[in-house]
């Protein structure tokens, strides 16, 4: 099995090393080439995707991707933007169904903003399209305005669309993973102003006839931004366009108390998948060691049974992870009073023992408060 590691930018190479130290631990055959990405790749190659990476993420079996950005390439052209790089691989690549769970862990409950009995036991799916909707939707572009309130004035302007096959397929994703969890799917649209989500709505209840076990409710996405916060729990998987999605993603992933612990994966058709941590590149903390890696880690023990048929092992990285946890190593942002300050190496050292059945000799120097 060939994965292609592309590290990419700011903390990125950081995680990304303590992922792989894990993924080697497992001693399962894995064969891995890294190759620039990104900001990275920019500086070496002149071009955030470069041609060489795409055809090593093509060619691989799945695809491990750190994170790409830094506030000093955003006055690039945006073809040569970092970001482009993410999007290129979505796209090339076909992957348009994205999963991003909000898991909240027990042992970290507390660093939640919101109330502890709001988040304890959450677990939620937010499924994103991830290749279509206003992210890839054409014409768009800036030039002249002909009408609208300014003739004549510059203007810039994008296009929402989705084909019915777009979302049937992501529908079915949907339904089928809910299968697989709680039976109940809240569709996020804004059918009451846009004509694409009307026709979202409307494609996903046709669909939706060929699962009559699972519960389907529909939710505007205003509202659906305001339930998340006031009852997270009453959501099993949600189902949204793209660009709906990139947004309630973050806004869930903060519910769990840190970004930094969760996983995504984007799949296409045939299951092969890209896995990144939901966080971003953190250009503000790079090189500093402090870095949570369990996303990323825990991204490589989805990669490992959603693309490699590998459960066990990706139970043994899991199993690892809240070892860790439980023996109350922590990393700055998911550290609170009576918990072990460790940076990123040692977080990840930590889940090497783990895996080896030592939770973390660590827990000895503890003070609780
Ligand atoms: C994400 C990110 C990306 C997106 C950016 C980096 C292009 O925010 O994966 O959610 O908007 O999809
Ligand atoms: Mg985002």
């Amino acid at each position: 099995m060939k994965i292609a590691i592309l590290p990419g930018d700011g903390i990125g190479p950081e995680i990304m090393a303590e992922a792989v130290k894990v993924l080697n631990a497992l001693d399962l055959r894995l064969e891995t080439e890294t190759a620039a990405v990104g900001g990275a790749a920019y500086e070496s190659h002149g071009h955030p995707l470069p041609e060489h990476t795409l055809n090593l993420a093509k060619a691989a079996d799945a695809v491990l991707f750190g994170a790409v950005g830094d506030w000093k390439y955003d006055t690039l052209e945006r073809a040569l933007r970092p970001e482009q790089a993410i999007l290129g691989l979505r796209k090339h690549l076909g992957l348009f169904a994205n999963f991003r769970p909000a898991i909240c862990y027990e042992q970290l409950t507390h660093a939640s903003s919101l109330k502890p009995e709001l988040v304890a036991g959450l677990d939620i799916l937010i499924i994103r399209e991830l290749t279509g909707d206003i992210y890839f939707g054409q014409p768009r572009g800036r030039r002249i305005a002909v009408d609208g309130h300014f003739p004549g004035a510059e203007e810039a302007f994008d296009t929402m669309r989705y084909s019915r096959p777009e979302v049937e397929r992501i529908a079915h994703v949907a339904f089928q993973a809910a299968r697989k969890r709680r039976g109940k799917v809240t569709s996020v649209d804004k059918a009451n102003v846009l004509e694409t989500f009307q026709f979202w709505k409307d494609v996903v209840t046709q669909v939706h006839a060929e699962y009559p076990d699972v519960q389907l409710d529909h939710m505007y996405v205003d509202n659906a931004a305001m339930q998340l916060v006031k009852a997270p729990k009453s959501f099993d998987v949600i189902v949204t366009g793209n660009m709906f999605g990139d947004i309630l993603s973050d806004e869930a992933a903060m519910l769990t108390g840190s970004i930094g612990m969760l996983p995504s994966a984007s799949l296409d058709k045939a299951g092969k998948g890209l896995y990144e941590p939901s966080h971003g590149s953190a250009p503000d903390i790079a090189g500093k060691g402090v870095a949570n890696p369990l996303a990323t880690i825990l991204s490589a023990a989805m990669m490992l049974r959603y693309s490699l048929h590998q459960p066990e092992a990706a139970d043994r990285i899991e199993s690892a992870v809240q070892a860790v946890l439980s023996a109350g190593l922590r990393t700055g942002d998911i550290w609170s009073e009576g918990t072990q300050r460790v940076g990123t190496r040692e977080m990840g050292d930590a889940v090497v023992s783990a895996l080896h059945g030592k939770a973390g000799t660590a827990t000895k120097t503890i003070t609780k408060s």
